[in-house]
């Protein structure tokens, strides 16, 4: 198959649209990351998503929709507690998982009874949405386990022939994946994935928020997934991640005592000024690093660096889904000095 990379133009858009609405995969913008788009009610269409990607069948899909207010044609019940938030951060960065109804397939789900719904606020989604009449399913649009693009040059790179075509709606604005909440009760809500709606900006709205034990943690043996993605292996480059948690100066000195002239380090914006070592930067606050993240991590593969040791980010606001995503390449070893 041929992947056509598409502009944001508006012919553009009602082709991509076109080919959502007959049962084709898209390669789609987002604010957070690019996405894979597909009708979530078709379930061939979605089973094509899942084989692109290379993802197990345990792990649901996330559903778009153009406004909150169509939620009630997917879904099961929802709390009013989900309208609160919705009114706040619909549109943006925010998946609320609530039951689902029968509209929305098995294979959508992953085999739940639940579906995540997201409102994202970029415009060519929007269009891509209102011109397809479809709900859009979309995980993020990298292979399974690699980090999730964010240009429609990545995601060439990881669909080119796997997909139908690609929109180039430009470098996505924040640069990790949406904050994934499930409602507990009718004043709290649990973080399944932080993203850049922070637990802080969730209690303005909720008395309680709960970050799920398995965002900075490993899950034991036999322990149950709250959300299956954190049963698997994820933004991992190729490159072996290395994270190491302290001072500027206390990570150089990490560095120059292990194999600083054979690896790569990625460092704060500032950092380098007396860093000896081979580097590259991923900004200076979290909401630069998250941002850049993937980004600098497909980089570093493209580079050929095999082992890169990353100063780990603050887990502050953003900095959690930084932190987050960072300590999942690196296989839950943080190293600390
Ligand atoms: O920002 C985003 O959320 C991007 C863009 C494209 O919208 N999408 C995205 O999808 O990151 P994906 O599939 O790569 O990650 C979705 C995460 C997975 O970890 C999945 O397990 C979890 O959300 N998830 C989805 N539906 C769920 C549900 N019903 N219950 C629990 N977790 C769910
Ligand atoms: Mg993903």
């Amino acid at each position: 198959m041929e992947t056509v990379l598409l502009s944001d133009s508006s012919a553009d858009i009602t082709k991509a649209a076109e080919l959502i609405k007959n049962g084709h995969i898209v390669g789609i913008p987002t604010e957070t990351v690019y996405g894979l788009g597909a009708d979530a009610t078709d379930e061939n269409a979605v089973r094509g998503i899942f084989a692109a990607k290379g993802r197990p069948a345990d792990n649901p899909l996330i559903v778009h929709l153009a406004d909150f207010s169509d939620a009630v044609n997917y879904t099961a019940e929802i709390p009013e507690l989900a309208y609160r938030l919705a009114e706040r951060f619909c549109p943006g960065p925010l998946t609320i998982v609530l039951p689902k109804n029968d509209r929305i397939p098995m294979v959508t789900s992953g085999g739940l009874d639940t579906v995540g719904i997201r409102v994202p606020s970029h415009p060519v989604m929007h269009r891509l949405i209102a011109e397809s009449g479809k709900p859009i399913a979309a995980p993020s649009a990298n292979i399974s386990g690699y980090p999730s693009p964010t240009s429609a040059e990545h995601v060439m790179r990881d669909m080119n022939g796997r997909i139908a075509a690609v929109v180039d709606g430009g470098e996505s604005k924040f640069g990790v994946e949406s904050t994934v909440i499930s409602i507990e009760n009718e004043d709290t809500v649990r973080i399944l994935r932080p993203g850049c709606v922070t637990d802080e900006m969730l209690s303005e709205i909720c008395g309680s928020v709960i970050i799920d034990h398995a965002i900075l943690n490993e899950l034991e043996a036999g322990e149950k997934a709250a959300s299956p993605g954190m049963k698997y292996k994820h933004y991992s480059p190729k490159a072996n991640i290395i994270m190491v948690e302290g001072s500027a100066d206390a990570f150089t000195k990490y560095v120059s005592e292990h194999d600083g002239e054979s690896s790569y380090s990625l460092i704060f914006d500032g950092d380098e000024k007396n860093f000896p070592y081979r580097y590259m930067t991923y900004g200076k606050d979290s909401l630069q690093q998250a941002h850049m993240l993937f980004a600098k991590l497909r980089e570093l593969d493209d580079i050929g660096a095999e082992k890169v040791y990353v100063r780990a980010p603050s887990k502050d606001g953003v900095g959690l889904a930084v932190y987050n995503r960072l300590i999942r390449a690196a296989g839950f070893e943080v190293i600390r000095v």
